[in-house]
Protein backbone atom coordinates (compact mmCIF):
# COMPACT_ATOMS: atom_id res chain seq x y z
CA UNK A 1 0.00 0.00 0.00
CA UNK A 2 1.19 4.00 -0.72
CA UNK A 3 1.32 6.08 1.81
CA UNK A 4 -1.00 8.91 1.28
CA UNK A 5 0.93 12.02 -0.01
CA UNK A 6 2.18 13.91 2.98
CA UNK A 7 0.75 17.71 2.76
CA UNK A 8 3.02 19.22 4.68
CA UNK A 9 5.16 19.56 1.46
CA UNK A 10 2.85 21.72 0.15
CA UNK A 11 3.92 23.98 2.65
CA UNK A 12 7.54 25.57 2.75
CA UNK A 13 8.55 26.49 5.99
CA UNK A 14 6.42 24.81 9.10
CA UNK A 15 8.49 25.72 12.14
CA UNK A 16 6.72 25.64 15.14
CA UNK A 17 7.87 27.93 17.74
CA UNK A 18 10.06 25.37 19.49
CA UNK A 19 11.05 23.53 16.58
CA UNK A 20 12.13 27.00 15.04
CA UNK A 21 14.93 27.07 17.71
CA UNK A 22 16.01 23.63 16.90
CA UNK A 23 16.40 24.77 13.50
CA UNK A 24 19.43 27.04 14.61
CA UNK A 25 21.20 24.86 17.40
CA UNK A 26 20.79 21.60 16.74
CA UNK A 27 24.41 19.80 15.02
CA UNK A 28 25.16 16.54 13.45
CA UNK A 29 26.53 15.21 16.73
CA UNK A 30 22.29 15.14 18.07
CA UNK A 31 21.12 13.76 14.66
CA UNK A 32 23.59 11.04 14.47
CA UNK A 33 22.38 7.59 13.99
CA UNK A 34 19.00 7.67 14.68
CA UNK A 35 18.29 3.91 14.80
CA UNK A 36 21.06 3.71 17.20
CA UNK A 37 19.17 6.14 19.32
CA UNK A 38 16.16 4.10 18.91
CA UNK A 39 17.40 1.22 19.28
CA UNK A 40 18.50 2.25 22.89
CA UNK A 41 14.83 3.04 22.78
CA UNK A 42 12.14 4.51 25.25
CA UNK A 43 11.96 1.12 26.81
CA UNK A 44 14.51 1.68 29.93
CA UNK A 45 16.02 -1.36 31.43
CA UNK A 46 16.22 -3.60 28.43
CA UNK A 47 16.03 -6.78 30.78
CA UNK A 48 13.15 -5.77 32.25
CA UNK A 49 10.50 -4.54 29.42
CA UNK A 50 9.20 -6.50 27.28
CA UNK A 51 8.76 -5.63 23.58
CA UNK A 52 8.06 -6.92 20.29
CA UNK A 53 9.77 -5.06 17.25
CA UNK A 54 7.60 -3.94 13.78
CA UNK A 55 9.91 -4.53 11.13
CA UNK A 56 8.75 -2.06 8.64
CA UNK A 57 8.31 -3.47 4.64
CA UNK A 58 6.61 0.02 3.82
CA UNK A 59 2.97 -0.59 4.30
CA UNK A 60 0.65 2.39 5.47
CA UNK A 61 -0.25 1.50 8.80
CA UNK A 62 3.22 -0.01 9.94
CA UNK A 63 2.73 3.29 12.78
CA UNK A 64 -0.23 1.99 13.69
CA UNK A 65 0.85 -1.50 14.62
CA UNK A 66 3.29 -0.71 16.51
CA UNK A 67 0.84 1.85 18.69
CA UNK A 68 -1.99 -1.06 18.85
CA UNK A 69 0.78 -3.32 20.12
CA UNK A 70 1.62 -0.61 23.24
CA UNK A 71 -2.50 -0.43 23.78
CA UNK A 72 -1.63 -3.99 24.10
CA UNK A 73 0.45 -3.39 27.18
CA UNK A 74 3.91 -4.21 25.08
CA UNK A 75 6.08 -1.66 23.87
CA UNK A 76 6.69 -1.32 20.68
CA UNK A 77 8.93 0.16 17.97
CA UNK A 78 8.92 0.48 14.40
CA UNK A 79 12.25 -0.68 13.25
CA UNK A 80 13.79 -1.23 8.96
CA UNK A 81 12.71 -4.13 7.73
CA UNK A 82 16.44 -4.76 7.10
CA UNK A 83 17.61 -4.19 10.74
CA UNK A 84 20.86 -6.38 11.40
CA UNK A 85 19.60 -9.37 12.86
CA UNK A 86 22.29 -8.97 15.24
CA UNK A 87 20.85 -6.12 16.97
CA UNK A 88 17.53 -8.38 16.76
CA UNK A 89 19.81 -11.27 18.87
CA UNK A 90 20.84 -8.42 21.45
CA UNK A 91 17.25 -6.89 21.81
CA UNK A 92 16.03 -9.78 22.31
CA UNK A 93 12.54 -9.04 21.42
CA UNK A 94 9.29 -11.40 22.75
CA UNK A 95 7.78 -11.24 19.11
CA UNK A 96 8.67 -9.83 15.82
CA UNK A 97 5.86 -8.20 13.36
CA UNK A 98 6.60 -8.08 9.35
CA UNK A 99 4.50 -5.55 8.34
CA UNK A 100 2.80 -4.95 4.93
CA UNK A 101 4.06 -2.92 1.65
CA UNK A 102 3.28 -1.77 -1.26
CA UNK A 103 5.68 -4.61 -3.39
CA UNK A 104 5.06 -7.65 -4.90
CA UNK A 105 6.82 -10.47 -3.82
CA UNK A 106 8.01 -11.22 -7.01
CA UNK A 107 9.08 -7.64 -8.07
CA UNK A 108 12.85 -7.95 -8.31
CA UNK A 109 13.27 -4.60 -6.04
CA UNK A 110 10.69 -6.34 -3.56
CA UNK A 111 12.18 -5.77 -0.10
CA UNK A 112 13.36 -9.10 0.91
CA UNK A 113 12.37 -11.01 3.71
CA UNK A 114 15.70 -12.97 5.75
CA UNK A 115 15.05 -16.65 6.09
CA UNK A 116 17.25 -16.15 9.32
CA UNK A 117 14.82 -13.51 10.48
CA UNK A 118 12.15 -16.72 10.99
CA UNK A 119 14.40 -19.15 12.67
CA UNK A 120 15.52 -16.84 15.25
CA UNK A 121 13.06 -18.75 17.85
CA UNK A 122 11.58 -16.13 18.02
CA UNK A 123 7.43 -15.78 17.61
CA UNK A 124 6.64 -13.84 14.03
CA UNK A 125 3.27 -12.74 12.97
CA UNK A 126 3.36 -11.95 9.06
CA UNK A 127 0.45 -9.12 7.89
CA UNK A 128 -0.55 -8.87 4.22
CA UNK A 129 2.81 -8.74 2.34
CA UNK A 130 4.54 -9.81 5.47
CA UNK A 131 2.50 -12.84 5.46
CA UNK A 132 3.23 -13.12 1.51
CA UNK A 133 7.05 -12.67 2.30
CA UNK A 134 6.58 -15.19 5.04
CA UNK A 135 4.33 -17.86 2.86
CA UNK A 136 6.92 -17.69 -0.48
CA UNK A 137 10.26 -18.06 1.11
CA UNK A 138 8.54 -21.49 3.35
CA UNK A 139 7.36 -22.60 -0.04
CA UNK A 140 3.87 -21.81 -0.29
CA UNK A 141 2.38 -20.35 -3.81
CA UNK A 142 1.61 -16.80 -3.32
CA UNK A 143 0.40 -15.14 -6.46
CA UNK A 144 -1.22 -12.02 -8.40
CA UNK A 145 -5.07 -13.09 -7.67
CA UNK A 146 -7.83 -12.39 -10.36
CA UNK A 147 -8.82 -9.78 -8.31
CA UNK A 148 -7.31 -7.41 -5.64
CA UNK A 149 -9.37 -6.85 -2.54
CA UNK A 150 -9.01 -3.30 -1.58
CA UNK A 151 -11.31 -2.38 1.64
CA UNK A 152 -13.94 -4.14 3.70
CA UNK A 153 -13.94 -7.24 2.93
CA UNK A 154 -15.82 -10.95 4.25
CA UNK A 155 -13.14 -13.24 5.95
CA UNK A 156 -14.82 -17.02 6.99
CA UNK A 157 -12.35 -18.32 9.67
CA UNK A 158 -12.04 -22.01 9.11
CA UNK A 159 -9.90 -23.40 12.11
CA UNK A 160 -9.42 -20.96 14.92
CA UNK A 161 -6.04 -22.29 15.63
CA UNK A 162 -4.19 -19.90 17.81
CA UNK A 163 -3.97 -16.83 16.50
CA UNK A 164 -7.79 -16.91 15.72
CA UNK A 165 -9.09 -18.34 18.94
CA UNK A 166 -10.52 -15.19 20.57
CA UNK A 167 -12.96 -14.29 17.31
CA UNK A 168 -16.29 -14.36 18.66
CA UNK A 169 -17.80 -15.69 14.88
CA UNK A 170 -16.91 -17.85 12.42
CA UNK A 171 -17.80 -14.57 9.98
CA UNK A 172 -16.38 -11.29 10.03
CA UNK A 173 -15.56 -8.27 8.38
CA UNK A 174 -12.04 -7.26 7.86
CA UNK A 175 -10.15 -4.64 6.29
CA UNK A 176 -7.99 -6.03 3.28
CA UNK A 177 -5.62 -4.14 0.76
CA UNK A 178 -3.54 -6.31 -1.17
CA UNK A 179 -3.45 -7.78 -5.50
CA UNK A 180 -1.50 -10.95 -4.48
CA UNK A 181 -2.56 -13.99 -2.65
CA UNK A 182 -1.66 -16.55 -0.59
CA UNK A 183 -3.34 -19.75 -2.47
CA UNK A 184 -1.50 -22.64 -0.82
CA UNK A 185 0.24 -22.53 2.40
CA UNK A 186 3.57 -23.39 2.94
CA UNK A 187 4.24 -27.17 4.47
CA UNK A 188 3.70 -27.58 8.45
CA UNK A 189 1.29 -24.35 8.22
CA UNK A 190 -2.73 -24.61 9.00
CA UNK A 191 -4.61 -22.30 6.96
CA UNK A 192 -6.87 -20.98 9.28
CA UNK A 193 -9.53 -18.62 7.05
CA UNK A 194 -10.23 -17.05 3.58
CA UNK A 195 -11.99 -14.36 2.05
CA UNK A 196 -13.47 -13.99 -1.70
CA UNK A 197 -10.11 -13.68 -3.54
CA UNK A 198 -7.60 -15.27 -0.64
CA UNK A 199 -7.99 -18.87 -0.56
CA UNK A 200 -5.66 -18.14 2.41
CA UNK A 201 -6.00 -15.25 4.44
CA UNK A 202 -4.83 -16.18 7.61
CA UNK A 203 -2.37 -19.41 8.37
CA UNK A 204 0.20 -20.72 11.32
CA UNK A 205 2.49 -23.19 12.26
CA UNK A 206 2.24 -23.02 16.28
CA UNK A 207 4.94 -25.25 16.43
CA UNK A 208 7.66 -23.08 15.25
CA UNK A 209 6.11 -20.34 16.38
CA UNK A 210 5.10 -18.39 13.00
CA UNK A 211 1.86 -16.71 11.68
CA UNK A 212 0.32 -14.81 9.25
CA UNK A 213 -2.96 -12.69 8.01
CA UNK A 214 -3.77 -11.08 5.05
CA UNK A 215 -5.78 -8.45 6.69
CA UNK A 216 -4.91 -5.27 8.66
CA UNK A 217 -5.71 -6.34 12.34
CA UNK A 218 -3.86 -2.82 12.93
CA UNK A 219 -7.64 -0.54 11.54
CA UNK A 220 -10.79 -0.14 13.30
CA UNK A 221 -12.19 -1.22 10.09
CA UNK A 222 -10.99 -4.74 11.36
CA UNK A 223 -13.30 -4.61 14.10
CA UNK A 224 -11.36 -7.94 16.25
CA UNK A 225 -7.99 -6.80 15.09
CA UNK A 226 -6.72 -5.48 18.21
CA UNK A 227 -7.65 -9.11 20.17
CA UNK A 228 -5.65 -11.08 16.93
CA UNK A 229 -2.97 -8.80 18.22
CA UNK A 230 -3.12 -9.61 21.95
CA UNK A 231 -3.99 -13.13 21.23
CA UNK A 232 -0.41 -13.31 19.53
CA UNK A 233 1.79 -11.19 21.73
CA UNK A 234 -0.29 -13.27 25.44
CA UNK A 235 -0.28 -16.92 23.94
CA UNK A 236 2.45 -16.85 21.62
CA UNK A 237 4.45 -14.88 22.70
CA UNK A 238 4.11 -15.04 26.67
CA UNK A 239 4.30 -11.46 27.43
CA UNK A 240 2.75 -10.05 30.39
CA UNK A 241 0.59 -7.04 28.75
CA UNK A 242 1.68 -4.92 31.53
CA UNK A 243 3.46 -1.66 29.79
CA UNK A 244 1.84 1.57 29.77
CA UNK A 245 2.91 5.50 28.79
CA UNK A 246 2.82 6.44 31.73
CA UNK A 247 5.61 3.47 33.68
CA UNK A 248 8.15 4.98 31.56
CA UNK A 249 7.92 8.47 32.88
CA UNK A 250 10.38 7.18 35.80
CA UNK A 251 12.67 5.48 33.17
CA UNK A 252 12.74 8.94 30.68
CA UNK A 253 13.88 10.81 34.38
CA UNK A 254 16.30 8.56 35.12
CA UNK A 255 18.28 9.26 31.34
CA UNK A 256 17.40 13.13 31.96
CA UNK A 257 19.66 12.95 34.92
CA UNK A 258 22.12 10.88 33.26
CA UNK A 259 22.16 12.92 30.08
CA UNK A 260 22.22 16.38 31.63
CA UNK A 261 24.50 15.80 34.61
CA UNK A 262 24.41 19.15 36.47
CA UNK A 263 24.07 21.31 33.33
CA UNK A 264 21.20 24.00 32.76
CA UNK A 265 18.28 23.25 30.62
CA UNK A 266 16.48 25.73 28.40
CA UNK A 267 12.95 24.79 27.12
CA UNK A 268 10.57 26.64 24.70
CA UNK A 269 7.00 26.47 26.25
CA UNK A 270 5.15 26.79 23.73
CA UNK A 271 1.20 26.15 25.48
CA UNK A 272 0.88 22.65 23.40
CA UNK A 273 0.83 19.39 25.61
CA UNK A 274 4.44 17.92 24.18
CA UNK A 275 6.03 21.22 25.08
CA UNK A 276 4.64 20.72 28.71
CA UNK A 277 5.06 17.54 28.89
CA UNK A 278 8.70 17.42 28.48
CA UNK A 279 8.86 20.67 30.47
CA UNK A 280 7.50 18.68 33.51
CA UNK A 281 9.24 15.22 32.76
CA UNK A 282 12.72 17.37 32.84
CA UNK A 283 11.50 19.14 35.61
CA UNK A 284 11.05 16.31 37.62
CA UNK A 285 14.89 15.44 36.43
CA UNK A 286 16.34 18.07 37.19
CA UNK A 287 14.27 20.65 39.03
CA UNK A 288 15.79 24.24 38.96
CA UNK A 289 18.69 23.46 36.65
CA UNK A 290 15.77 23.82 34.12
CA UNK A 291 14.47 27.10 32.88
CA UNK A 292 11.42 27.25 30.35
CA UNK A 293 10.35 30.35 28.46
CA UNK A 294 7.52 31.21 27.32
CA UNK A 295 7.14 33.87 24.25
CA UNK A 296 3.86 35.17 23.91
CA UNK A 297 3.64 36.18 20.33
CA UNK A 298 0.07 37.22 20.51
CA UNK A 299 -0.91 34.52 18.47
CA UNK A 300 -2.97 32.55 21.04
CA UNK A 301 -5.61 31.35 21.44
CA UNK A 302 -7.64 32.99 24.18
CA UNK A 303 -6.50 33.35 27.98
CA UNK A 304 -3.78 30.18 26.73
CA UNK A 305 -0.80 32.11 27.51
CA UNK A 306 -2.22 32.76 31.08
CA UNK A 307 -3.12 29.16 31.86
CA UNK A 308 0.50 28.12 30.76
CA UNK A 309 1.88 30.25 33.22
CA UNK A 310 -0.28 29.67 36.03
CA UNK A 311 0.16 26.03 35.60
CA UNK A 312 3.99 26.23 35.61
CA UNK A 313 5.16 28.98 37.41
CA UNK A 314 2.27 28.99 40.15
CA UNK A 315 1.83 25.42 40.54
CA UNK A 316 4.58 23.25 39.35
CA UNK A 317 6.98 26.26 40.59
CA UNK A 318 9.16 25.59 37.70
CA UNK A 319 11.26 28.74 36.67
CA UNK A 320 9.53 30.52 33.84
CA UNK A 321 10.54 33.76 31.65
CA UNK A 322 7.34 35.15 30.36
CA UNK A 323 8.16 37.55 27.58
CA UNK A 324 5.35 39.68 26.05
CA UNK A 325 6.35 39.78 22.51
CA UNK A 326 3.45 40.87 21.07
CA UNK A 327 3.97 44.30 19.96
CA UNK A 328 7.38 43.08 18.13
CA UNK A 329 5.41 40.23 16.03
CA UNK A 330 2.63 42.47 14.91
CA UNK A 331 5.16 44.77 14.07
CA UNK A 332 6.91 42.44 12.03
CA UNK A 333 3.82 40.59 10.64
CA UNK A 334 2.26 44.44 9.54
CA UNK A 335 1.33 44.65 5.58
CA UNK A 336 2.31 40.60 5.26
CA UNK A 337 -0.54 38.79 3.63
CA UNK A 338 1.45 35.87 1.73
CA UNK A 339 1.46 32.59 4.33
CA UNK A 340 4.99 31.61 4.05
CA UNK A 341 6.26 35.01 4.41
CA UNK A 342 4.00 34.79 7.54
CA UNK A 343 5.39 31.25 8.46
CA UNK A 344 8.89 32.71 8.16
CA UNK A 345 8.55 36.41 9.89
CA UNK A 346 6.91 34.16 12.91
CA UNK A 347 9.49 31.35 13.22
CA UNK A 348 12.68 33.92 12.71
CA UNK A 349 11.09 36.48 15.21
CA UNK A 350 10.65 33.50 17.81
CA UNK A 351 14.22 32.09 17.47
CA UNK A 352 15.47 36.10 18.30
CA UNK A 353 13.25 36.32 21.16
CA UNK A 354 14.57 32.95 22.39
CA UNK A 355 17.69 33.85 21.81
CA UNK A 356 17.47 37.08 23.26
CA UNK A 357 16.39 35.46 26.24
CA UNK A 358 18.40 32.23 26.68
CA UNK A 359 21.26 34.87 26.00
CA UNK A 360 20.23 36.52 29.61
CA UNK A 361 20.73 33.14 31.53
CA UNK A 362 23.17 31.27 33.06
CA UNK A 363 25.13 29.27 30.18
CA UNK A 364 22.40 26.76 29.42
CA UNK A 365 23.73 23.92 27.74
CA UNK A 366 21.21 21.50 26.83
CA UNK A 367 17.42 22.62 25.21
CA UNK A 368 14.37 20.26 25.48
CA UNK A 369 12.37 19.23 22.33
CA UNK A 370 9.03 17.90 22.68
CA UNK A 371 10.01 15.38 19.46
CA UNK A 372 7.36 12.62 19.45
CA UNK A 373 7.92 9.48 17.70
CA UNK A 374 5.60 10.03 15.20
CA UNK A 375 8.02 13.03 14.10
CA UNK A 376 10.87 10.41 13.86
CA UNK A 377 9.17 7.84 11.81
CA UNK A 378 7.68 10.14 9.62
CA UNK A 379 11.41 11.65 9.11
CA UNK A 380 12.90 8.41 8.52
CA UNK A 381 14.92 8.25 11.63
CA UNK A 382 12.53 5.30 12.95
CA UNK A 383 12.13 3.11 10.58
CA UNK A 384 14.72 3.58 7.62
CA UNK A 385 11.67 4.03 5.02
CA UNK A 386 11.73 6.62 2.37
CA UNK A 387 11.30 10.26 4.04
CA UNK A 388 7.42 10.94 3.97
CA UNK A 389 8.01 14.60 4.97
CA UNK A 390 10.39 16.29 6.71
CA UNK A 391 9.11 17.63 9.97
CA UNK A 392 10.07 20.89 12.07
CA UNK A 393 11.50 19.20 14.73
CA UNK A 394 13.81 16.08 13.15
CA UNK A 395 16.41 16.46 10.70
CA UNK A 396 17.30 18.97 7.99
CA UNK A 397 18.85 20.93 10.65
CA UNK A 398 22.55 23.55 10.33
CA UNK A 399 25.32 22.52 11.90
CA UNK A 400 26.25 25.40 14.41
CA UNK A 401 26.34 23.66 17.72
CA UNK A 402 24.78 25.79 20.74
CA UNK A 403 23.10 23.38 22.65
CA UNK A 404 22.06 19.69 23.27
CA UNK A 405 19.19 18.28 22.51
CA UNK A 406 17.22 16.51 25.27
CA UNK A 407 13.97 15.19 23.87
CA UNK A 408 11.99 13.11 26.18
CA UNK A 409 9.07 12.16 24.55
CA UNK A 410 11.15 10.65 21.53
CA UNK A 411 10.02 7.49 21.98
CA UNK A 412 6.15 8.17 22.41
CA UNK A 413 3.00 8.64 20.63
CA UNK A 414 0.78 11.60 21.19
CA UNK A 415 -1.68 9.99 23.06
CA UNK A 416 0.77 8.32 24.95
CA UNK A 417 2.04 11.87 26.25
CA UNK A 418 -1.13 12.62 26.90
CA UNK A 419 -0.94 9.66 29.17
CA UNK A 420 1.99 10.99 30.73
CA UNK A 421 0.92 14.24 31.24
CA UNK A 422 -1.91 13.33 33.30
CA UNK A 423 0.30 10.91 35.26
CA UNK A 424 2.53 13.52 36.31
CA UNK A 425 -0.48 15.97 37.05
CA UNK A 426 -1.02 18.54 34.62
CA UNK A 427 -3.95 19.84 34.41
CA UNK A 428 -6.47 18.28 32.16
CA UNK A 429 -7.36 21.37 29.81
CA UNK A 430 -3.35 21.02 28.81
CA UNK A 431 -3.43 17.52 28.58
CA UNK A 432 -6.13 17.60 25.93
CA UNK A 433 -5.28 20.18 24.49
CA UNK A 434 -6.43 19.81 20.49
CA UNK A 435 -3.09 20.56 18.42
CA UNK A 436 -2.07 24.31 17.51
CA UNK A 437 -0.16 25.47 14.96
CA UNK A 438 3.25 27.18 15.54
CA UNK A 439 2.32 30.60 14.12
CA UNK A 440 -0.58 30.82 15.86
CA UNK A 441 -3.44 32.78 14.85
CA UNK A 442 -1.17 34.18 11.95
CA UNK A 443 -2.06 31.76 9.34
CA UNK A 444 -5.70 31.97 10.67
CA UNK A 445 -6.26 35.39 9.53
CA UNK A 446 -6.24 34.40 5.77
CA UNK A 447 -6.09 36.82 2.84
CA UNK A 448 -5.51 39.81 4.30
CA UNK A 449 -3.14 41.53 7.00
CA UNK A 450 -2.92 40.20 10.14
CA UNK A 451 -3.90 43.42 12.60
CA UNK A 452 -4.11 43.46 16.29
CA UNK A 453 -8.40 44.36 15.89
CA UNK A 454 -9.13 41.20 13.66
CA UNK A 455 -6.75 38.70 16.17
CA UNK A 456 -8.80 39.91 19.07
CA UNK A 457 -11.91 39.38 16.60
CA UNK A 458 -10.45 35.53 15.96
CA UNK A 459 -9.67 34.89 19.40
CA UNK A 460 -13.25 35.99 20.58
CA UNK A 461 -14.80 34.03 18.00
CA UNK A 462 -12.51 30.62 18.50
CA UNK A 463 -13.45 31.23 22.26
CA UNK A 464 -17.71 30.92 21.65
CA UNK A 465 -16.57 27.81 19.15
CA UNK A 466 -14.52 26.10 21.69
CA UNK A 467 -16.89 26.90 24.67
CA UNK A 468 -20.01 25.72 22.15
CA UNK A 469 -18.15 22.66 21.66
CA UNK A 470 -17.18 21.34 25.28
CA UNK A 471 -20.07 22.06 26.69
CA UNK A 472 -21.50 19.91 24.50
CA UNK A 473 -18.79 17.10 25.10
CA UNK A 474 -17.14 17.38 21.85
CA UNK A 475 -14.06 18.43 22.64
CA UNK A 476 -12.08 15.56 23.09
CA UNK A 477 -13.42 13.53 20.00
CA UNK A 478 -12.73 16.10 17.55
CA UNK A 479 -8.66 16.61 16.35
CA UNK A 480 -8.85 19.86 15.62
CA UNK A 481 -12.04 23.02 16.23
CA UNK A 482 -10.59 26.17 15.28
CA UNK A 483 -12.06 29.43 13.41
CA UNK A 484 -10.92 31.32 10.30
CA UNK A 485 -11.17 35.04 9.70
CA UNK A 486 -10.85 35.42 5.57
CA UNK A 487 -9.28 39.05 6.32
CA UNK A 488 -10.17 41.32 3.92
CA UNK A 489 -13.60 39.97 3.30
CA UNK A 490 -16.78 41.98 4.19
CA UNK A 491 -20.30 40.56 3.84
CA UNK A 492 -23.40 42.56 3.79
CA UNK A 493 -26.64 41.85 6.65
CA UNK A 494 -28.94 42.99 8.44
CA UNK A 495 -29.39 43.74 11.73
CA UNK A 496 -31.71 45.89 13.88
CA UNK A 497 -33.64 46.71 10.97
CA UNK A 498 -30.38 48.19 9.51
CA UNK A 499 -28.02 47.41 6.65
CA UNK A 500 -24.27 45.90 8.63
CA UNK A 501 -20.95 45.06 6.65
CA UNK A 502 -19.07 42.75 8.49
CA UNK A 503 -16.53 40.29 8.78
CA UNK A 504 -17.38 36.25 8.18
CA UNK A 505 -15.87 33.79 10.58
CA UNK A 506 -15.31 30.16 9.23
CA UNK A 507 -15.82 27.76 11.95
CA UNK A 508 -13.70 24.74 10.43
CA UNK A 509 -13.67 21.29 12.72
CA UNK A 510 -12.08 17.97 11.78
CA UNK A 511 -11.88 14.24 12.47
CA UNK A 512 -8.64 12.66 12.33
CA UNK A 513 -5.92 10.36 13.73
CA UNK A 514 -2.93 12.18 12.85
CA UNK A 515 -3.71 14.74 10.70
CA UNK A 516 -2.45 13.14 7.47
CA UNK A 517 -5.43 12.60 6.82
CA UNK A 518 -9.26 14.63 7.83
CA UNK A 519 -12.95 14.07 7.72
CA UNK A 520 -15.11 17.78 8.24
CA UNK A 521 -16.70 17.00 11.40
CA UNK A 522 -20.32 16.40 11.32
CA UNK A 523 -20.99 18.72 14.31
CA UNK A 524 -24.79 19.19 15.33
CA UNK A 525 -27.12 21.57 13.47
CA UNK A 526 -28.39 22.83 17.04
CA UNK A 527 -24.60 23.41 18.27
CA UNK A 528 -23.88 25.15 15.07
CA UNK A 529 -26.64 27.37 14.80
CA UNK A 530 -26.16 28.53 18.61
CA UNK A 531 -22.39 29.17 18.01
CA UNK A 532 -23.12 31.49 14.67
CA UNK A 533 -26.03 33.00 16.76
CA UNK A 534 -23.35 33.86 19.88
CA UNK A 535 -20.64 35.04 17.19
CA UNK A 536 -22.93 37.49 15.84
CA UNK A 537 -24.42 37.98 19.08
CA UNK A 538 -21.57 39.08 20.80
CA UNK A 539 -19.12 39.70 18.34
CA UNK A 540 -20.21 43.35 17.00
CA UNK A 541 -18.11 43.32 13.64
CA UNK A 542 -19.08 39.89 12.71
CA UNK A 543 -22.06 39.04 10.88
CA UNK A 544 -21.78 35.96 9.15
CA UNK A 545 -20.81 32.50 10.26
CA UNK A 546 -19.91 30.01 7.45
CA UNK A 547 -18.82 25.97 7.88
CA UNK A 548 -15.87 24.50 6.10
CA UNK A 549 -16.81 20.81 5.08
CA UNK A 550 -13.98 19.77 3.04
CA UNK A 551 -11.81 16.97 3.92
CA UNK A 552 -8.27 16.35 3.44
CA UNK A 553 -7.62 15.52 1.10
CA UNK A 554 -8.28 17.63 -1.27
CA UNK A 555 -8.27 20.76 1.37
CA UNK A 556 -5.68 21.11 3.83
CA UNK A 557 -6.70 20.98 7.89
CA UNK A 558 -5.26 24.92 8.11
CA UNK A 559 -6.66 27.47 5.16
CA UNK A 560 -2.98 28.34 4.80
P1 LIG B 1 -2.54 20.85 7.33
O1 LIG B 1 -3.09 22.24 7.27
O2 LIG B 1 -1.29 20.67 6.52
O3 LIG B 1 -2.11 20.66 8.84
O4 LIG B 1 -3.56 19.81 7.01
C1 LIG B 1 -1.76 19.45 9.41
C2 LIG B 1 -1.50 19.71 10.88
O5 LIG B 1 -0.35 20.55 11.03
C3 LIG B 1 -0.69 21.75 11.71
N1 LIG B 1 0.04 22.83 11.03
C4 LIG B 1 1.18 23.34 11.50
N2 LIG B 1 1.90 23.05 12.60
N3 LIG B 1 3.46 24.71 12.02
C5 LIG B 1 3.03 23.75 12.86
O6 LIG B 1 3.66 23.51 13.86
C6 LIG B 1 2.80 25.06 10.88
O7 LIG B 1 3.22 25.93 10.15
C7 LIG B 1 1.60 24.33 10.62
N4 LIG B 1 0.68 24.39 9.63
C8 LIG B 1 -0.25 23.44 9.91
C9 LIG B 1 -2.20 21.88 11.56
O8 LIG B 1 -2.76 22.66 12.61
C10 LIG B 1 -2.63 20.44 11.58
O9 LIG B 1 -2.71 19.93 12.90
Amino acid sequence: MTRPAGARAVRQDRSTAAGAVAERVVTTRERAAPHAEIAEGGRGDAQAVEEALVLDFGGQYSQLIARRIRECGVFSELLPHDLPLDEIRRRAPRGLILSGGPASVYSEDAPRLRRELLELGIPVLGICYGMQAMARELGGRVEAAESGEFGTTPLTVTERGLLLRALPDRQQNCLMSHRDSVFEAPPGFTPLASSPHSPVAALEDAERGLYGIQFHPEVVRTPHGTEILATFLEDACGCHMSWTAASIAEQQIARIREQVGDGKVICGLSGGVDSSVAALLVHRAVGDQLTCIFVDHGLMRKSEGDQVVAAFRDNFKVPLVAVDAQDRFLDRLSGVTDPEAKRKIIGTEFIRVFEEEAAKLDDPRYLVQGTLYSDVIESGGGTGAATIKSHHNVGGLPEDLEFELVEPLRTLFKDEVREVGAALGLPERLVWRQPFPGPGLGIRIVGGEVTRERLDLLRDADFVLQDEIRNAGLYRQLWQSFCVLPGDLRSVGVQGDERSYGYVVVIRAVTSDDAMTADWARLPYDLLERTASRMINEIPQVNRVVLDITSKPPGTIEWE
